[in-house]
């Protein structure tokens, strides 16, 4: 069974997890994902890849701490083993010479984004990464996005840092003095649905990283099913990323929202039995 070889806080609610998965680290690209289980009566959630290293033989996600699932995972250490953890999945992110990329993330989207941000960084592109935090104390890796950035913005709602602005209002700016060639987004559906309704009227290209409810992650159950360019599409095969723009942002929403009461009561009993 895979072996995690590190799991801790990065800031709160955030966390890291290291799995041992060779043959994942080897054939990862960027914009992949994995599926995984916390333990073996749990379900299977999906998690993008935030980094891999070969000679490590290794895969590293960044979660948040949202449910029972995300709750086990925070408990587990170095050393203990997960019963499942399959990937990569889903089509890679597309690398390019775009010319001016502005990187759009938040929450767990700052660590999945990562991979794509050193790719196009190698590629050639001119990058400027905006990192949203509620407040100074949730920001994490700007260190690393610093390294392959031209230009560094965080949007936050702490007047210090950020200025106490939304992502949108940062973008919105942007596109206002900088000529840009795409925007890629990756976080909460909501902030990636704000910053694809700040470059609709700008007419600059958007990828989004969709995150529907998986459960196989291979196009046979269709939990992931969503509205994409006007047609059914599932989200891990076809995507995670897609075109912003095309996206029915309402369906992804509703379909996220399914089975809330489930995940409530599955986080009371688990708290319940849990929790002292
Ligand atoms: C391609 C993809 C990549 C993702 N990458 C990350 C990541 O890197 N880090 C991260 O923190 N989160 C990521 N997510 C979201 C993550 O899968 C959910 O937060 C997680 O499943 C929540 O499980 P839970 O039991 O802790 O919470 P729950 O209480 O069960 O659910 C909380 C919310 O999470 C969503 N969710 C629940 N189950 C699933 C599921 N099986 N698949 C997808 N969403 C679900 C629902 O909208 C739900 O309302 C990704 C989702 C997708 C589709
Ligand atoms: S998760 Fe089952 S079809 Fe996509």
């Amino acid at each position: 069974m895979p072996k995690i070889i590190a799991q801790r806080r990065l800031v709160p609610n955030l966390h890291l997890i290291e799995v041992e998965a060779p043959e994942t680290a080897r054939a990862a690209k960027p914009g992949q994902f994995v599926i995984l289980m916390a333990d073996e009566r749990g379900e299977r959630i999906p998690l993008s890849i935030a980094d891999w290293n070969v000679a490590r033989g290794t895969v590293t996600s960044v979660f948040m701490v949202v449910g029972s699932t995300s709750q086990k995972l925070a408990r587990l250490k170095a050393g203990d083993e997960i019963p499942v953890l399959v990937g990569p999945l889903g089509r890679p992110s597309e690398i390019g010479s775009f010319g001016t990329v502005v990187l759009a993330a938040g929450c767990y989207g700052i660590g999945a984004l990562w991979p794509t941000a050193r790719a196009l960084r190698r590629a050639g592109n001119r990058i400027i990464t905006l990192l949203d935090v509620k407040a100074s104390y949730l920001l994490y890796w700007d260190d690393r996005y610093r390294k392959v950035s031209e230009r560094m913005l965080i949007s936050s709602r702490d007047p210090g840092v950020g200025g106490g602005e939304y992502i949108s209002g940062k973008i919105g700016e942007l596109a206002k003095t900088e000529k840009i060639d795409r925007v890629i987004a990756v976080g909460c559906a909501a902030l990636m649905r704000s910053v694809t309704e700040t470059t609709r009227p700008h007419g600059i290209r958007t990828i989004v990283s969709l995150n529907p409810i998986m459960v196989d992650g291979t196009g046979l159950c269709g939990a992931c099913r969503c509205t994409a360019e006007g047609k059914t599409k599932f989200a891990c095969v076809d995507g995670p990323d897609f075109d912003g723009h095309q996206v029915d942002w309402n369906e992804l929403f509703l379909r996220r929202k399914a089975y809330f009461d489930e995940e409530i009561q599955s986080l009371c009993r688990w708290e319940k039995e849990n929790l002292p």
